[in-house]
């Protein structure tokens, strides 16, 4: 059967829809997205991901007012799609259609897409054995807090990542970590756990809010701070979170070995505890 993908309120099979070159998510790369993970049927923390939705719209000025209808829709979407043990939505609001301008009119109507399809949940390996990094200095735009679908420093960084074999580029900012390409970072040092506070300059992960949360309810020292290049090769651990990363340990970064090379018992701690509550 073919792909069925959700377009403006409508279900259809994906050779029946068709973008407008006029739509400016394709002209401009004007335009916000999400990617919402669902564990056996279950979507997890859809409200959570719908929120940052309408926040980066609200960022951009884009006229997103039916929040609640697309919330709704993407769940009766949900049930004419086969779906896999993991799967992933992908969401797409563009600003509108127009004729190419670089100033927008204020009344255009967003397009949305959706798709469903399966997710590439990582091999277990990944997790038990941990991963490597490289460091890339961070190019973006300051509101990397909007989660727009312009991404060319993204895309370009984890190209890099993949020609080294490695598994994630995490940017660097005049000297401090800011978070992988798609990925918010943390480490370990001395027994408290810290990751960069949620500023302008990254992206607030939903699962790095979960991490943040859970880790201080396990009664772990917790702290939100900055985190220089130097403190990050020094670490006992570090570990990357994000919806298809879940809680990734980082064992080798650039030439530098992390901690003792092995994956940390705090990232464990944490993996297992994520782990626990995704959706059976
Ligand atoms: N990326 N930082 C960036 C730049 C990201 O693109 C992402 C997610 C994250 C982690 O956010 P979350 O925990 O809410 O997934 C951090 C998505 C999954 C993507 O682009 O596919």
């Amino acid at each position: 059967m073919e792909e069925l993908v959700y377009f403006n309120g409508e279900v259809k099979p994906i050779s029946e829809v068709w973008i407008d070159i006029d739509d400016r998510g394709y002209n401009f790369a004007d335009g916000v997205y999400e990617v919402i993970a669902i564990y056996n049927g279950t979507p997890f923390k859809m409200e959570e991901h719908f929120v940052r939705l309408l926040n980066s719209a609200q960022a951009l000025e884009i006229n997103f007012t039916n929040y609640h209808q697309l919330m709704a829709d993407a769940l009766e979407f949900m049930k004419l799609v086969n779906l896999s043990d993991f799967s992933k939505i992908y969401i797409q609001l563009t600003r509108g259609s127009e004729k190419r301008g670089h100033v927008y009119s204020d009344d255009l109507t967003p397009n949305v897409f959706m798709t469903i399809r399966s997710g590439n949940r990582y091999p277990d390996d990944f997790f038990e054995n941990g991963c490597m990094a490289i460091t890339i200095t961070d190019e973006r735009w300051p509101k990397c807090y909007i989660k727009s679908i312009s991404l060319l420093p993204n895309i370009l960084g984890k190209k890099k990542a993949k020609r080294a074999g490695v598994f994630e580029a995490i940017q660097i900012r005049d000297g401090y970590v800011t978070e992988g390409t798609s990925s918010n970072v943390f480490i370990v040092k001395n027994g408290e756990i810290l990751t960069p506070y949620a500023s302008n300059y990254i992206l607030n992960g939903i699962t790095r809010q979960i991490i943040v949360e859970e880790a201080k309810k396990l009664g772990l020292h917790m702290a939100e701070r900055s985190i220089s290049l130097t403190d990050m090769y020094s670490a006992d651990e570090v570990f990357l979170t994000g919806t298809s990363t879940e809680v990734m340990p980082i064992i080798r970064i650039d030439d530098q070995i992390i901690g003792d090379g092995a994956v940390g018992t705090y990232t464990k701690r944490l993996f297992d505890h994520y782990r626990g509550l995704l959706p059976e």
